[in-house]
């Protein structure tokens, strides 16, 4: 007798509406440049029904639900009639992000295996001060940093400049704009008031690393497998653009700077800076408890040293995204890395 259909339910939090809605009812040709990306990108529910898809074409029961902030239909939907998997794509509750590792520690409490790392892992990663703390605990190298409570710092902070300032807990690039690198401390005080305005305490503020982009995607458990590493390339950027992923640059194709940085996998780099980045990354990934699929950001100094930005847990896993692009390079494809981060949830059930 053919195996029953493992049922996958697909968990996701939308409440506001999508803003790439509007994206449709712009016409390209009225823009003042020329986009080199299709302005008009997938919608969040298109993404989330991508991933749907992919499941139910490699033989899951899948089915996708919005919580919408609805804690009674969270219970509804694990405690009382509990999937084979939940495939966690949930980032916030209530509007909170840091309620994203209470909703993990919701599955665990119910007993239900879900995809991704553990609520452990995710608070972790969301302190990146912390995070770094660890890092450094065990040896990898990450840019020197301070960890800011109030809009202050003492013009002898003992860091180097440039620097840059971004928001402690937030992740997405949220609060890294072309403001974000400063030369010296009066730069420094002025986006110090900008960033606690915003976004409140705590503001990391770290040493800027001038080398090239590196993403590293690491899939699975027991043991964990490196991607082929994707750089990006800013080199088509205005030329007084700081070489970073800003906000605009992920999310905004409305802005010039999102058309000029460019992915590419594999990165150019020599074969030793590919083994030893490959072994920093999975030395973070296991340091900081990460498990199923992660992406750890770096940058490359010019003293030739991987840097560790930080650790993302559960990464974006949207058609396209670097997290993809890597998979795609190591023979996976969108359906067949999602299935993989399925079983891995499958077999914590066992
Ligand atoms: N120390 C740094 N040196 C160089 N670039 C940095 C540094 N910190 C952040 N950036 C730039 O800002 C981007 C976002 O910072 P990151 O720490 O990865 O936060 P997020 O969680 O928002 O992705 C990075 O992808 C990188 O381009
Ligand atoms: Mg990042």
């Amino acid at each position: 007798m053919a195996e029953e259909k493992k049922r996958v339910l697909v968990l996701y939090n939308q409440i506001e509406k999508d803003e790439f809605e509007e994206l449709r009812k712009i016409d390209p040709a009225t823009l003042d440049f020329t986009p080199h990306y299709s302005i008009h990108v997938a919608t969040a529910q298109e993404e989330y029904d991508a991933i749907i898809n992919a499941l139910r074409k490699e033989g899951f029961d899948a089915c996708g639900i919005n919580l919408a902030n609805d804690l009674s239909k969270l219970h509804g939907l694990v405690a009382e009639n509990p999937p084979d998997a939940v495939f966690n794509l949930v980032e916030f509750f209530y509007s909170y992000s840091n309620h994203e590792s209470d909703v993990a520690g919701f599955f665990d409490l119910f007993q239900v295996p879900y995809t991704g790392a553990s609520p452990f892992c995710l608070s972790l990663c969301r302190r990146k001060g912390l995070t770094k703390q660890v890092l450094l605990q065990n040896g990898m190298a990450t840019p020197h940093f301070r960890i800011l409570e109030q809009p202050k710092i003492e013009r002898r902070h003992g860091l180097r400049y440039p620097l840059i300032a971004k928001p402690a807990r937030q992740d997405g690039s949220a609060g890294v704009e072309a403001g974000s690198v400063v030369h010296d401390y009066a730069q420094l005080s002025r986006r110090l008031d900008n960033l606690f305005e915003r976004f409140g305490a705590p503001i990391l503020v770290e040493e800027f690393i001038e080398g090239k982009e590196l993403h590293v995607s690491v899939l699975g458990n027991d043991p964990p497998m490196v991607l082929p590493v994707l750089e990006y390339d800013f080199s088509e950027l205005h030329k007084d653009h700081p070489r970073v992923i800003t906000y605009d640059v992920k999310w905004n194709p409305l802005a010039v700077a999102y058309h000029k940085v460019h992915a590419r996998c594999p990165a150019e780099i020599d074969s030793e800076i590919e083994t030893l980045i490959k072994e920093q990354a999975l030395a973070a990934y296991s340091a900081t408890y990460c498990r199923d699929y992660a992406r750890l950001d770096f940058r490359l100094g010019c003293d030739g040293v991987p840097y560790i930005l930080e650790v993302n847990p559960n990464p974006d896993l949207t058609e396209g995204v670097s997290f993809m692009q890597s998979a795609e390079k190591a023979d996976l494809s969108f359906a067949e890395t999602l299935h993989r981060i399925v079983d891995y949830a499958l077999q914590r059930k066992k």
